[in-house]
């Protein structure tokens, strides 16, 4: 298994790591099967991604995948973050090994479930996902 220079580039410097203590939505995700955990606060003002912050408590690809994700939403809109697919972190982070594919879906599902939390929070209809069941 090889991981590609961007990867080990954001695993090894990690943008947007800690929380964001009065952060405007939060989604945690986990993985039962092993126990690997993801923690997204997003800041939110005008419907824009003022700023995000991540804890991930994972593999190496987990972690890189939370790092170029909090990049790609940051200023984003809350549809564009939504449209956020774990394929195009994968994709900018210059690929994943299939095996560690896995490991960036925690960082889509975290994303959707934060800004879920958001829009509960403002009495709004939480957005559905392929992973709503
Ligand atoms: Fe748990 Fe990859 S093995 S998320
Ligand atoms: Fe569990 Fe990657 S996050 S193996």
């Amino acid at each position: 298994m090889e991981y590609s220079d961007k990867v080990m580039e954001h695993f090894i410097n990690p943008r947007n790591v800690g929380e964001i203590p009065d952060a405007d939505g939060i989604g945690e995700v986990g993985n039962p099967k092993c126990g690997d955990m993801m923690k997204i606060y997003l800041k939110i003002e005008d419907n824009i991604i003022k700023d995000v912050k991540f804890k991930t408590f994972g593999c190496g690809a987990a972690i890189a995948s939370s790092s170029m994700a909090t990049e790609l939403i940051k200023g984003k809109t809350l549809e564009e973050a939504w449209n956020l697919t774990n394929k195009a972190v994968a994709e900018a982070l210059g690929g994943l090994p299939a095996v560690k594919m896995h490991c960036s879906v925690l960082a889509e599902e975290a994303i959707h479930k934060a800004i879920n939390d958001y829009r509960i929070k403002n009495g709004l209809e939480p957005w559905e996902d392929r992973f709503s069941n």
